[in-house]
């Protein structure tokens, strides 16, 4: 198991590329099983993740090349429609492929998926949507199995926008009889990009990044090749990096309109932001000032994997900060680690109180999921001596070498394995 050891209280300075969104990237493909012909995929970060998501299409029958950021799949000699459940339970995104099968061969086999424990993460709305899709169910053994001819285009409403469910109902209606429409749709940027991707390979989506998203079935797609969006979350990561170390730094190929819903709590905390087309400067000096109140919605609210980096920045904040997560149950686990070095949050169920600390100490701390460990990082940036982040190997799900981009920007941070 790796860890981070981080020397506190340098300045960061001077440029960084933001890499392609892994939440983007995962469901994209994902969706080239739909496809069913070669796709090539640009910008798709180097994570453990993505690397889990090319196993599962090699499992499939599918062959894909990886060179540097881009990887080409093709998925016309696929062969398998059972997904190993070992590689199911290692993401919680893997149950995309649920719908990408569906569409292309009107079966498919897996299991409950795995992720990050941030709570209950049921999916109980995807099976909803496809059932109401045509799609026959059969749940044994821990399996559940999927069939069906050819999906019918239906009227699906979520209960819940849900990001993952509204890419599978997408997915499994590309080739439906008539026309699908999802009342409810979740609208993250992350669904517009799967909706362009795939509507590039000859597909009939419209609505995408609104609450009511139209997909006509089509008989065929098409080969494509198409460039994966910019990370928002590393995005957030970097700004808040430099937020707490009173830092000034220009983040490339980003796109600050994705960042509307965070840019405002770092305008609240003090902190100075130029944007141009596709760059964003940070500057702060260091003295921030507690947000108020931010509550986790979906988009275009405050997204829930801001969370825990928003906390470490009211962590140093003067004044008090509350934050309600609603999206998740079980997202609070840092608030203890970031305690560990001397901060002082309470949490109360969905609500945790921030009360700012004018500095943090270094202490040893671990990281029980994804964006908890990146914040735990940026912590122990702004911290006083020498921080031990634990259980790295969650951090590389979502960051491409977080360490080494942050001492590009002159942070002191080291791997152990
Ligand atoms: C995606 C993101 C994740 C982000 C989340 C919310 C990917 C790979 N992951 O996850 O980083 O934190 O969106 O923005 O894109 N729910 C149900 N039943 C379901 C499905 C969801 O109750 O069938 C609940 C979940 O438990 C959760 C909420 O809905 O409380 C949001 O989940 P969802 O939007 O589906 O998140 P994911 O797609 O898993």
């Amino acid at each position: 198991m790796s860890r981070f050891i981080v020397e506190g209280g340098r300045r960061l300075g001077g440029r960084l590329k933001i890499q392609g969104a892994k939440n983007s990237a995962l469901p994209i493909l994902a969706a080239t099983v739909a496809v069913g012909r070669p796709c090539v995929i640009h910008n798709c970060p180097m994570l453990t993740d993505i690397e889990a998501t090319l196993s599962i299409l090699k499992s499939l029958g599918c062959e894909v090349h990886r060179s540097g950021n881009s990887v080409s799949v093709d998925s016309s000699r696929m062969s398998f429609t059972e997904i190993p459940d070992s590689l199911m339970r290692e993401m919680r995104s893997s149950i995309i492929f649920l719908g990408a099968l569906i569409s292309r061969t009107g079966e498919a086999s897996v299991c409950a998926p795995g992720g990050c424990d941030i709570g209950m993460r049921p999916i109980d709305l995807h099976l909803f949507a496809m059932e109401k899709l045509g799609v026959n169910l059969v749940e044994e053994h821990g399996h559940i199995k999927c069939r069906c001819q050819k999906t019918t285009g239906a009227k699906i409403t979520l209960s819940f926008p849900s990001v993952g469910a509204t890419e599978n109902v997408i997915l499994a209606s590309l080739r439906c009889s008539g026309t699908t429409t999802i009342i409810n749709a979740a609208r993250e940027p992350e669904i517009v990009d799967l909706a362009r991707f795939l509507n590039s390979c000859g597909a009939r989506i419209s609505g995408a990044g609104e609450s009511t998203v139209t997909i006509e079935g089509v008989d065929r797609l098409f080969p494509t090749q198409y460039t994966v969006m910019p990370d928002r979350i590393a995005a957030c990561t970097y700004m808040t990096a430099a937020a707490v170390t009173g830092s000034d730094i220009l983040l490339e190929d980003v796109a600050p309109h994705h960042l509307a819903p965070i840019l405002q709590c770092f305008e609240q905390s003090g902190c100075r932001i130029n944007v141009s087309a596709n760059r964003l400067r940070l500057t702060s000096s260091g003295g921030l000032r507690s947000i108020g109140t931010i509550r986790t919605m979906p988009y275009p609210g405050f997204p829930t994997d801001c969370q825990a980096l928003i906390m470490t920045m009211a962590s140093v904040s003067e004044g008090t900060t509350v934050i309600c997560e609603n999206i998740f149950e079980n997202r609070f686990r840092h608030a203890s680690e970031l305690n560990r070095m001397g901060a002082n949050i309470s949490v109360h169920d969905k609500i945790a109180i921030v009360n700012g600390v004018r500095r943090l100490q270094g202490a040893s701390v671990c990281a029980h999921d994804l964006r908890a460990g990146a914040a735990l990082t940026v912590a122990g940036l702004c911290a006083e001596g020498t921080t031990t982040v634990e259980n790295v190997h969650f951090i590389d799900r979502g960051y491409e070498a977080l360490e080494k981009s942050l001492t590009f920007i002159g942070a002191k941070i080291k791997r152990i394995d």
